[in-house]
């Protein structure tokens, strides 16, 4: 039989292209959902580096979700550093069936999983490779059953590596944050998130800027520690909004060492959450 050149761009013998993987153009990497989960949306928050505060915005936009009225789930995909469950006061562990493991449940309503809800101990340290990190990630999206969810969010590790584009490959993902902090580096390391991004073609909603400043307790007055913030021009020359300048605020930070994170609701992220409200891919 005559070789003819197929989908792939490749050549091959075959009759017809019936039940290729090639049909079609490249296969797809999305995993499928638990059967007993309906997740209508999930958003990212990414940084390009650690420490910057994406467990927290992570947590403070799932509780302005929440206090909508909205359904919300929080995975954690960071692995080896996870701290929801910690942030929430919700200790493991979660209940599995042949069906698929249960999450667990913030005094809030917030559906959550986390490594460290099936883990015996919570301080042992996960020591896996890249690869593994990766198919854990996976595992939480295809084995949790996560019921009827408006938003769930993907409290990322920082970076680019293997979990974050694991991510963005094996889940429907709408779109991402984009977490930073206001310091001299920020333009590249954003561009490196942004350009990952882009890279995977998924949509930005936009910057959240946190520790841009803090407040002294008894005059009012703000005081941009870590030096003057210049993620309004950054934003404007990716041409992205900024969702959000979150202060230093050691009363947040109390709250998330206490477990205590499911009263808080942070106001300065009113504008994030209305994007990812608004957010149509
Ligand atoms: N605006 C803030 N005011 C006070 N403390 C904060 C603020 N944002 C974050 N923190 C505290 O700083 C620490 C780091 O924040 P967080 O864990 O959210 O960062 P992260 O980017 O998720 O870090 P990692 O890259 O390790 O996952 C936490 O103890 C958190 O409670
Ligand atoms: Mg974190």
């Amino acid at each position: 039989m005559a070789e003819k050149e197929c989908a792939s761009k490749s050549t091959c013998s075959r009759e017809s292209c019936e039940g290729c993987p090639s049909k079609g153009g490249p296969q797809s990497l999305l995993v499928e959902q638990n059967i007993y989960s309906n997740v209508k949306h999930v958003i990212g928050v990414v940084s390009g580096k650690g420490g910057v505060g994406k467990s927290l915005v992570t947590a403070s936009l799932a509780n302005l979700l929440a206090r909508e009225g909205y359904t919300v789930g929080i995975l954690d995909a960071d692995i080896t550093g996870p701290s929801i469950p910690k942030m929430y006061g919700v200790h493991g562990p979660a209940m599995a069936s042949d069906d698929g493991i249960e999450p667990l449940l913030t005094a809030n309503g917030i559906r959550l999983m986390s490594i460290n809800l099936l883990l015996p101990d919570e301080e042992s340290p996960v020591v896996w490779r890249g690869p593994v990190l990766a198919n854990m990630v996976k595992q939480f999206w295809s084995e949790v059953m996560w019921g009827e969810v408006d938003y769930l969010l993907v409290d990322m590790p920082p970076g680019t590596g293997d979990v974050p584009l694991t991510v963005f490959q094996s889940l429907p993902v709408d779109g991402i944050v984009v977490v930073t902090s206001p310091q001299d580096l920020v333009k590249m390391i954003v561009k490196k998130a942004l350009n990952m991004a882009n890279m995977m073609n998924i949509p930005v909603l936009g910057l959240v800027e946190n520790y841009s400043f803090i407040k002294c307790p008894d005059c009012g007055k703000e005081f941009a520690v870590f030096g003057t913030s210049n993620i309004d021009e950054v934003a404007a020359g990716v041409n992205l909004p900024v969702l959000g300048k979150l202060p230093i605020d050691l009363h947040l930070a109390e709250l998330a060492d206490a477990g205590d994170f499911a009263q808080e609701n942070v106001e300065y992220l009113t504008a994030a959450r209305d994007a990812v409200i608004k957010f149509e891919k």
